[in-house]
């Protein structure tokens, strides 16, 4: 349905999770895809995949950290020389644990604040000057950003940020032609993300409840709708923070992470 034949894509935390299925989806759509993130390993294994996924298109990796910025500039520099200008970046990299404030260091807030937000603003600042007019920002946000989560105090501060830092760019970089939005993912299931905030199938199915529809997400339910928010079907479409979570957001959320949160609390985190 959707074609990116031409088309570069950068997935910087493109290595796993809901981002690689991102990845995937756009090489299944003929785009040319790079991704980014600190494992070389993970990089390898996701370029293999790619490589499957559009055989005509050799897919890019690059290994930094998106809190180092000097390695961001350098990383993302040396995908521009493979790829050509940007047309379509994902921001996705992020760091969870559970934790509670009380008993959270100033590092470990640090470290999810530095990750997700400050890391996000690095990725976008490199590339802005790489990115193609028109071109797509997509960020990869979390309910977290709205929805008050016990033991996640530095994760719903830092995608507060990256959801406020979407609504701003659009506002800047908007009259040069680049649209950016935030998708919401809801729960997926089989992901990093998920496994660390409900660790059992029993919780899973406790959230699952939760959700108007009825299921936890899957990547692809993310990965299509980063396609038609990267595609012209999309293009009057900007400064949006889109959940993508069967309803999730309508109440359910607010119940199970509360929920969730308190649990993991009685455990007393780590
Ligand atoms: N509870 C409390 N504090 C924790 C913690 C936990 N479970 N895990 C890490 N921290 C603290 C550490 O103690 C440290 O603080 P300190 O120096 O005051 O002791 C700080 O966080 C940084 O920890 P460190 O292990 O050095 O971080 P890192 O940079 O190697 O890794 C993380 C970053 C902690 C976010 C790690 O979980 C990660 O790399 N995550 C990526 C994958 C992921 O989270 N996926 C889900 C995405 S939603
Ligand atoms: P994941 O598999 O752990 O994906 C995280 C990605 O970011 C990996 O590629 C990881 O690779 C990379 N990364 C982490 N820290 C990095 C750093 N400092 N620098 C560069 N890259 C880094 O997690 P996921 O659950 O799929 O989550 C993906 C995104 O969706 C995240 O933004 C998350 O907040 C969001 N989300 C997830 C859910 C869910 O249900 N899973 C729900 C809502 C939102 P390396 O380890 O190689 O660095």
């Amino acid at each position: 349905m959707f074609d990116f034949n031409g088309k570069n894509i950068l997935v910087v935390g493109g290595t796993s999770g809901i981002n690689l299925g991102i990845a995937r989806a756009f090489a299944r759509a003929r785009g040319r895809v790079a991704v980014a993130s600190r494992s070389q390993d993970k990089i390898d294994a996701a370029l293999k995949l790619l490589g499957e996924d559009n055989p005509n298109a050799i897919p890019l990796g690059a290994s930094f950290d998106v809190r180092d910025n000097e390695a961001v500039l350098a990383g993302i520099t040396g995908l521009h020389q493979g790829l050509g200008s940007i047309d379509v970046l994902i921001s996705g990299a992020a760091g969870n644990f559970p934790a509670p404030a009380a008993g959270m260091s100033a590092n470990g807030f640090k470290s999810v604040m530095d990750i997700d937000l400050l890391g996000s603003f690095q990725v976008l600042k490199a590339c802005y000057p790489l990115l193609s007019r028109p071109g797509v920002v997509l960020q990869i946000s979390a309910p977290q950003a709205y929805v008050p989560m016990p033991m996640q105090a530095h994760v719903c501060a830092a995608k507060a940020g990256v959801d406020m830092l979407t609504r701003t760019l659009a506002m800047e970089w908007s009259p040069e032609g680049i649209r950016i939005n935030s998708i919401v993912p809801g729960p997926i299931e089989g992901t990093e993300g998920f496994d660390r905030l409900a660790p059992s199938d029993a919780l899973k199915a406790r959230v699952a409840q939760s959700v108007p529809l009825g299921r936890n997400g899957q990547v692809t339910d993310i990965a299509n709708c980063a396609l038609f928010l990267a595609s012209d079907y999309a293009s009057y479409i900007n400064g949006v923070v889109l959940p993508v979570d069967g309803g999730w957001s309508l109440g359910g959320a607010s119940m199970a992470m509360t929920e969730l949160g308190q649990l993991m609390a009685k455990q007393g985190g780590r």
